[in-house]
């Protein structure tokens, strides 16, 4: 990727900083340097003050109260769900589910959609840059019905190589899950190709699309796709919230995943029906605040605009893959075509736990391990990476002083 560091007049990022109160603290003595938005992003007071005002002021449990708060409460929730509907444009709000993450979305298609309808002989197709989160509930649907799981492939600089995929697909083919942005290396894979490929050979496809929410307009029925994830809590909403959007007329034909109150319309000892979508899917009481913060989360990022989010991490990206090279014995493991706002990366002097460990007293705040993706690293032939990735509220400097960091991680190991 070549560098091209332009500032945007539309974006203040300081200012956009003080909505985080997270940034007002010290660690040890020094300012809060945070470089792992793609584990979780910190929240803008207007997240906070939704969940506290949830709590403090309209908190009843919904859709079971005919009194007011519970009424006025279910009201601010379904409202909740449309805002993700339009976020993500899909064409109903039927179609958004609200589950704990996208970890329980990923293993709520498994145990519904994969159970009814996958068999012996049939074939999942994922990448070789999956979160565990996309593997491991596949392959304990895979014990039961023995279908097989095959593995597309990446290059050495992490990019999903589409003529392989091809080459993989045939009538075998049943479902493709694959990653939008890979959490470990930054690559974006190219998902509309993806989609419009499996589905020339009749697969369906379930995205992953936990690190592309927080930084890139996703339009689901332009994708097409047919499933696609995502959690709060990387989008600056709170934790325990996330969504399954499905396409309806897979939904329908999906059984429950869950049994329990408000997904169904009645039940007797002999037999239960099922509620309509989407409470069909939301057994038991939900996250009804997680949801209203997510929404807010979402009203957050829409006030700033999406593009000038993208632009301005897009700067911090190529800022960073520039200042990096300066720092001897770096190796970057992911160096995509497409990246997004990960740096990960390896060094000849250090274990990326003890990059970590040095950072950390400084102040700077970033994720080394296999990231839940430790196929990824197998390929790669190592253990773990550290892995520096940005939110829209990093600045440069925040890279310079992570970089420096860097250089004092050589002066101790040298
Ligand atoms: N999947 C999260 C990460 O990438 C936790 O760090």
């Amino acid at each position: 990727m070549e560098a091209a560091v332009t500032s945007n007049l539309n974006y203040n990022v300081e200012a956009i900083r003080n909505d985080f109160p997270i940034f007002k603290q010290e660690i040890y003595g020094k300012p809060l340097t945070f470089l792992d938005s793609a584990a979780s992003a910190q929240k803008p007071q207007s997240v906070i003050d939704a969940i506290s005002d949830c709590y403090s002021n309209e908190y009843a449990n919904i859709h079971r109260g005919g009194y007011f708060l519970s009424q006025a409460l279910t009201s601010k929730y379904e409202t909740a769900r449309e805002t993700v509907q339009n976020h993500i444009q899909a064409k109903s709000s039927k179609e958004v589910i609200f589950v704990r993450g996208a970890t329980e979305a990923i293993n709520l298609v498994a145990q519904t959609w994969g159970r009814a309808n996958l068999k012996k002989d049939d074939e999942i197709i994922l990448s070789h840059m999956e979160h565990h989160s996309n593997i491991v509930p596949w392959q304990i649907l895979k014990d039961e019905k023995e279908f097989t799981l095959t593995v597309s492939p990446i290059d050495d600089r992490g990019n999903f190589l589409m003529d392989e995929f091809e080459a993989l697909l045939s009538e075998k083919t049943k479902l493709v899950a694959i990653t939008h942005i890979s959490n470990a290396l930054g690559t974006i894979t190219p998902i509309k190709d993806i989609i419009k490929a499996a589905h020339k050979v009749g697969a369906l496809v379930l995205v992953d699309g936990c690190q592309a929410l927080p930084h890139m307009e996703v339009d689901v029925v332009d994708l097409d796709a047919d499933f696609y994830v995502f959690s709060g809590h990387k989008m600056y909403g709170p934790t325990g919230v996330g969504v399954l959007y499905a396409k309806e007329e897979l939904l329908n034909q999906m059984p429950p995943y869950q049994g329990g109150g408000d997904m169904i319309r009645s039940v007797t000892f002999e037999k239960t029906t099922f509620n309509e979508l989407p409470h069909k899917f939301e057994a038991g009481t939900p996250n009804i605040v997680g949801g209203i913060g997510m929404a807010a989360a979402i009203d957050y990022m829409n006030d700033l605009g999406f593009k000038n989010i993208h632009d301005h991490e897009e700067n911090l990206l190529h800022y960073g893959l520039e200042k990096i090279k300066e720092v001897d014995g770096i190796e970057m493991r992911g160096q995509a075509d497409q990246m997004a706002g990960i740096l990960s990366f390896t060094m000849e002097t250090a274990h990326p736990h003890d990059i970590g460990t040095i950072l950390d007293q400084d102040g700077i705040a970033i994720r080394t391990g296999h990231h839940c993706a430790q196929p990824v690293m197998d390929f790669m032939d190592i253990p773990a990476t550290a892995r520096a990735s940005f939110g829209l509220y990093n600045t440069t400097e925040d890279i310079d002083r992570f970089v420096d960091g860097l250089h004092k991680v050589n002066r101790i190991f040298a």
